[in-house]
């Protein structure tokens, strides 16, 4: 991949060599375009240490012919990390009287952006206008800066995304938006059971099933909201969360917010039974050896659903057996109305990578194995490539 990283004088250009080194890590062709202010912070010597290539700044003053046009041929995207207010306001009023805005106004792929500055420029109507008006053409997407603490002294949006993230952006930028203007709601993780305030039941589910599917789906374009219980992965910092404990809290979260979503992606692993009466004081040590626990059954949460569910609302469901699979999840998938079932297995647990089977209303069975990530990928695209 060919990128053209556009390096403007935001606080946050430090950041700007960890995205040059770790685009070259992935593999990456780096050309770094300073602005002139970019320059009066950080000398081209570490870009160009880091990129292992040349480093331009000058419109005229390039050995290239007419260094604009040849960068703009040359790269597959371009990638602006850190973006001042002031270039995106000469982005969306196509002002070119450098380097960088120059060749932006001659690249017709994709053009990722990503702001950083205080809050107050940030939430300026002007910027504001500026970004949606450069988000209205179909080449142009940007990585939405962070609520946290700014250099300047100031809490509130305006940190650039993080590097990794911004990275992951750049590295997907071709991923087809089949779930544009789709609502995705996914849940992940185990559900915890309260026994008494300091024990708990819950399961090996690690979450990262469904939090890889939250990304995907956002990747493809999609409003995410993932809704997760016990969980051992970070989720992305752009997915709008939702935590839960048990079943039930589960189970009520669903129930509010399916009617306005048009997909369900039930990844959570949750608990078929709870304590029928949770303890309020810490269950003593007795002097017996055994101590009973009466479970009682959770509500079905997919059944439910299925009570409510619109025709065109797709819901997939995940089964995981150890014995009878495919039977087990086929059964399921009708019982629970579900358009299609993820038939999973227990060694997926705890791990990053897995082999499913996702099985269709007609029975048709597609194996997929390899790292969550690729897995759901590789389910969506199925999915909704035959659904355009
Ligand atoms: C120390 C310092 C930090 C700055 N940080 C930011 C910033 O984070 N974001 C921003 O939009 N502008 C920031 N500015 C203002 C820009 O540098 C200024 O608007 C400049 O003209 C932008 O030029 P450029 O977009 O060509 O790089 C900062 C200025 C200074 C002196």
């Amino acid at each position: 991949m060919k990128i053209i990283l556009g390096v403007t004088s935001s606080i946050s250009i430090y950041k700007a060599l960890e995205i040059t080194s770790l685009l070259r890590k992935k593999g990456a062709e780096v050309k770094v375009i300073m602005t002139d202010n970019a320059m009066r912070m950080v000398s081209k010597i570490p870009f160009f240490t880091l990129s292992s290539n040349i480093v331009l700044n000058d419109q005229f003053g390039e050995k290239d012919y007419i260094p604009h046009i040849s960068l703009s041929d040359w790269a597959d995207i371009m990638l602006i990390a850190p973006a001042t207010a002031n270039i995106i306001g000469k982005f969306a009023n196509g002002i070119a009287d450098d380097l960088l805005s120059t060749t932006f106004i001659s690249f017709n792929k994709k053009v990722l952006i990503a702001p950083a500055m205080n809050v107050k420029m940030y939430n300026h109507p002007i910027v504001q206008e500026n970004i949606k008006k450069l988000q209205k053409l179909d080449n142009i997407e940007f990585i939405e800066p962070v609520y946290g603490n700014l250099a300047c002294g100031y809490e509130g949006k305006g940190k650039l995304a993080p590097p990794e993230y911004i990275v992951e952006r750049v590295l997907s930028y071709n991923m087809p938006k089949i779930l544009k203007g789709k609502k995705v709601l996914v849940t992940t993780g185990g559900t915890i059971e309260d026994i008494d305030p300091v024990r708990y039941i819950t399961n090996r589910s690690s979450g990262l099933m469904g939090v890889s599917f939250a990304k995907k789906a956002k990747e493809m374009g999609a409003d995410v909201t993932l809704i997760y219980g016990n969980i051992n992965c970070s989720i992305p910092y752009d997915i709008e969360a939702i935590k839960i404990r048990s079943c039930n809290d589960m189970l009520d979260r669903l129930k509010n917010l399916i009617s306005s979503y048009d997909v369900l992606i039930m990844a959570a692993a949750v608990a078929d039974f709870r304590v029928k009466s949770v303890s309020d004081k810490k269950i003593k040590k007795e002097k017996e050896e055994t101590i009973k626990l009466e479970l009682v059954m959770n509500p079905d949460i997919l059944k439910e659903l299925s009570t409510i569910k619109k025709e065109e609302q797709i819901f997939i469901g995940f089964s995981l057996e150890t014995d009878d699979l495919i039977k087990n999840a086929i059964s399921k998938l009708e019982r629970k109305k579900l358009d299609y079932i993820i038939a999973n297995s227990p060694e997926n647990f705890e791990s990053e990578k897995g082999l499913i089977k996702l099985i269709d209303k007609r029975g048709d069975i597609l194996e997929i194995e390899g790292r969550k990530e690729d897995i759901a990928e590789k389910v969506l695209l199925k999915i909704f490539n035959s659904k355009k």
